[in-house]
This record gives structure tokens, C-alpha cells and sequence, in this order.
């Protein structure tokens, strides 16, 4: 059986990734702050906890050791790189032939060639300066982590994840180089097929080193319906 790794398992994306990877029979263990513990309680007997803060290091040593996957939930809260000290602790604490697969949003870019909308360009601006001034999350941090991750010489992924609603399962979602480009133009994804496709890319060679744009399969520019 196959080892995995959730870290930031207590939320909303960790927790579907639980499910999924539960259920085509990995082995899974997570990380999550302490006070979160208790949102994993359905799952009581089925994963082991590592308490902690995803920067914290010694906690993540613990908790990738001898994983073959590590899926990691990167969210640039506060002011202090969160998302860089915790992608960091995973790229230096993996084990080396481990498959890595990082969460995101679009506004990520790899290689400077994604088109994007003026609304997304205009949000993250806003989103930024606000959230920033008032130090409760830092777009940067997450440019910072995902530079890293791009730099390094792991198996990674990174998934760039649309707006994202709630609701049942439509299936794994279609999968762009470039946001910009015509499959992605809904800009919608379930949450709970977001994590499908991360725990999806564990098994998936095609998706090395990849900074894949995703977007629901049933919505209408997947369908060629835009
Ligand atoms: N529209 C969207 O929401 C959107 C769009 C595209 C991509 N994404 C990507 O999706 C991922 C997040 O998704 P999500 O749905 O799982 O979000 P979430 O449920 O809001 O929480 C994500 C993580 O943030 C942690 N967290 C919350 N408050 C914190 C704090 N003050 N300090 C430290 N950690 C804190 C949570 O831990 P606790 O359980 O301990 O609170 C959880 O592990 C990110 O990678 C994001 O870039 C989101």
C-alpha cells in the first residue's frame, strides 16, 4: 500500500483529498494545527494526525518520512511566508523519489505565458493589497513557494486551481498549460474534484513538472460549449 502525506489535512481541500485517497486504498497520514485536529473526526481510526503548524519544520520531517506521495494545501496566510517555509520543509524533508503535488490558484504563473482576464488581474490586485495591508494573507508568499517548488529537483506538481464552488463530484477536471486558453474560460471547479485531481497526479508521469490550470469537466468551456 501507498503512503501519502496531506499537509493542511483539517481543510476544506485537505479533507476531500483524505477522502479520495482513502478510497483507492492509500495508507494516509496529515498534518494540521492543533485546534483543527477535532474537524478530523469522521476519519477517526482511518489516518494518523501529525499536530502542528504547516511551517513547523520538525513536524513536517516527521510526518513525509517514508512517504510516497506528499500532496501539500499551500495558503499564504499572514505576513510572515507561510506558504514558502512550508513548501520548503517538504522539498527538504521528502524522500527524493516522492511524487509532490502542491495546491494554488491560476494567479500562479510558471513560465509568464498565461493570458489573463482583467477581472482575475484586477481581483488579485485588490485581494493583495487589502489582505496584505491588513496582514492576514500575502499573494506573494504563495509566488515565493511555488517558485521554489518549480526550482527543485523533486517530482512535482502544481495544480492551479479555478474559482471554486461545493457540490457532488462531476468527475476529474480538464487541465490546461496556460490560463488563457479556450478549455479553461468557465473558470469553475468543484472543490472536491480539485482534490481528485492532486490526489489523481500521484499516479499520473504526464503531470511531472507540470503547473497544470484546471477547470471542471462538465463546465461549458470543457464541454466546447464558450
Ligand atoms: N476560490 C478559492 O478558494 C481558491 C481558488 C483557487 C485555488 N485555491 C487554492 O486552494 C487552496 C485552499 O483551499 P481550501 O479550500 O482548503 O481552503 P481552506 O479550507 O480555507 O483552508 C486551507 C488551509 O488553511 C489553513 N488555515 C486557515 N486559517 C489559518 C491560519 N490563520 N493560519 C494558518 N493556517 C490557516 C487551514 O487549516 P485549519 O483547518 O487548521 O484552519 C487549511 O489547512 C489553496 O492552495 C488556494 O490557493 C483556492
Amino acid at each position: 500500500m501507498k503512503k501519502i502525506c496531506i499537509i493542511g489535512i483539517s481543510g476544506k481541500l485537505g479533507q476531500y483529498m483524505a477522502e479520495h485517497a482513502l478510497a483507492r486504498g492509500y495508507d494516509v497520514v496529515g498534518v494540521c494545527r492543533p485546534q483543527s485536529v477535532a474537524k478530523l473526526s469522521r476519519f477517526a481510526g482511518q489516518i494518523r494526525i501529525f499536530p502542528g503548524r504547516t511551517d513547523e519544520r520538525e513536524v513536517i520531517r516527521a510526518a513525509v518520512a517514508d512517504c510516497d506521495a506528499v500532496l501539500t494545501v499551500l495558503v499564504p496566510w499572514g505576513v510572515q511566508g507561510y506558504a514558502t517555509q512550508t513548501a520548503q520543509a517538504v522539498l527538504d524533508f521528502a524522500p527524493a523519489e516522492a511524487r509532490l503535488v502542491f495546491s494554488c490558484g491560476w494567479h500562479i504563473s510558471r513560465d509568464g505565458k498565461d493570458r489573463y482576464s482583467w477581472q482575475l488581474r484586477l481581483f488579485v490586485a485588490l485581494f493583495g493589497r487589502v489582505a496584505r495591508w491588513l496582514r492576514l494573507a500575502d499573494l506573494s508568499d504563495q509566488e515565493e513557494a511555488c517558485r521554489r517548488v518549480f526550482n527543485s529537483q523533486h517530482r512535482w506538481t502544481v495544480v492551479r486551481g479555478s474559482d471554486l464552488e461545493e457540490g457532488e463530484s462531476e468527475g476529474l477536471p480538464r487541465w490546461s498549460e496556460h490560463v488563457g486558453d479556450a478549455v479553461l474560460a468557465s473558470n469553475l471547479t468543484r472543490r472536491t474534484d480539485f482534490a481528485l485531481f492532486m490526489v489523481e497526479a500521484i499516479s499520473n508521469a504526464e503531470l511531472i513538472h507540470k503547473a497544470p490550470a484546471i477547470v471542471g469537466c462538465l463546465s461549458a468551456s470543457a464541454l466546447g460549449d464558450v
